[in-house]
């Protein structure tokens, strides 16, 4: 392949955010190009989230990115709420008007996305690290970086900074320009993938005195499960005994429900942790997905708040690219903003509601378990989650 030295928009990130805004940017003729510092098996191997919403769903068929997540891809319709020895179902599609989840790893998606990419997309340099990006305060600004050891320059009228949390296009904003505000959690996530049947059709998040577990899936014979545990645990210091038995003890019911086990094929301890930074734009550089944002895990919101990013991205550079306008690229920081804050606010909830933290006293505890009462007792509160969860419709 040759290696362009300029093109419309430079795409810094292979991940999620990244290679669905090039498919989606590709579409609609608009040049870019994806620098990925990571190789390909990497980036397709990168254990993380495990739900789409419909509009995420919505946004790769939109592009042709689907196909194999309509064949092999979970449809739920709701998630089961644990707590107290009995399980509440809230059910999606009756509280939202018809909207569902699917359960189709990252993995997946970007596997699906690389494909496409390589066989008529956008050029995608892997093993192509960015170092900085200069002149985003002029009109041309240049991305430096070194592919197969090699350093160059991708001159470009837009950088994208899909680079996640550690990227480096945020670094390249002076620091007056953004506001940043984080909160980090004291308890993290121990996330295991094994060889067993799932325990049952749908996600179950439980609620317990020994802290807050997940129960979910990558298919019908493999189990995705997730403990809380306490910042700093190594995950090679659990045995596999060790894990099974605690998720056992939280995931508990009155009446019959068991867990499979099986052979434990990964482990990971994930910290918690909310962050925004604002505005997701200065001058000729934005930033989408994890760069900008960052939320605990629990509403299974992070990925779905990537895809949402660029499709609002997407559509302003088509905007630009027809019209010349720059209305909407002006407004998609304020645009993705509103969303993220929901989105914050979620995982927020869904977080503090449904985990121990180290110091929690009793009326901390009676606290969550009122609210876990009113989900289960009104329609309205039951909707409010289900709305969230399943996910607000793309602006
Ligand atoms: P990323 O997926 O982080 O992609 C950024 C890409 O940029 C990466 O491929 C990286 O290699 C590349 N990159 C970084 N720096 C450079 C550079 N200098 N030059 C070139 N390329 C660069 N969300 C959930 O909803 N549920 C979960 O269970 C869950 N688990 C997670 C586990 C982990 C360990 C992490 C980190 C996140 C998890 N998330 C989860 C969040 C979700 O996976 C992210 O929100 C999602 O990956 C965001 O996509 P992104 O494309 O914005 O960023
Ligand atoms: C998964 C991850 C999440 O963070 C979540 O809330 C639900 C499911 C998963 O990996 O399957």
């Amino acid at each position: 392949m040759t290696i362009p030295s300029h093109t419309t928009v430079a795409v810094v990130g292979g991940g999620p955010a990244g290679l669905l805004l090039a498919r989606l940017l590709h579409r609609a003729g608009v040049d870019c190009v994806v620098l990925e510092s990571r190789d390909r098996g990497y980036v397709e191997q990168r254990q993380r989230a495990g739900i789409l919403e419909q509009g995420t769903v919505d946004a790769l068929r939109d592009c042709g990115a689907a196909g194999r997540l309509d064949r092999e891809g979970l449809v739920h319709d709701g998630v089961e709420l644990r707590w107290g020895r009995r399980g509440h179902r809230i059910d999606f599609p009756s509280l939202t008007g018809g909207r569902r989840v699917w359960v189709y790893a990252q993995t997946e998606v970007v596997k699906d996305l690389i494909a496409l990419q390589l066989a008529d997309g956008a050029p995608l340099l892997f093993e192509a690290e960015v170092s900085a990006v200069t002149g985003a305060d002029t009109g041309r600004p240049v991305v430096h970086y070194t592919h197969e050891g090699v350093a160059r320059t991708l001159d470009c009228a837009y950088v994208v900074g899909c680079d996640g949390f550690h990227g480096v296009v945020r670094k390249a904003i002076p620091e007056g320009a953004l506001r940043t505000c984080e909160r980090v959690y004291p308890y993290s996530w121990f996330g295991i993938l094994a060889d067993a049947p799932p325990a049952c059709d749908e996600l179950v998040y439980a609620h317990s005195p020994r802290g807050f577990a997940l129960h979910s899936m990558r298919s019908p014979s493999v189990s995705r499960l997730y403990l809380q545990v306490p910042n700093g645990t190594d995950p090679a210091a659990w045995s596999d005994e060790r894990i099974w038995d605690e998720l056992e003890e939280r995931f508990a019911v009155d009446g019959p429900w068991r867990l499979n086990r099986g052979p434990i094929t990964q482990r990971a301890v994930l910290p918690l942790r909310s962050h925004v930074t604002e505005p997701m734009r200065w001058g000729r550089i934005f930033l989408a997905g994890d760069a900008a944002h960052i939320v605990p895990p629990t509403g299974a919101k992070g990925l779905n708040l990537a895809a949402a990013d660029v499709v609002v991205l997407a559509r302003a550079f088509t905007d630009w690219a027809a019209t010349g306008t720059t209305a909407a690229l002006d407004a998609y920081s304020d645009t993705c903003l509103r969303r993220v804050w929901r989105a914050e606010h979620f995982s927020w909830f869904m977080t503090t509601t449904m985990h121990t933290a180290p110091d929690q006293n009793p009326f901390d505890t009676k606290l969550q378990l009122a609210q876990l009462d009113r989900i289960a007792t009104s329609p309205h509160a039951a909707a409010e989650l289900a709305e969230n969860y399943a996910g607000l419709p793309v602006a």
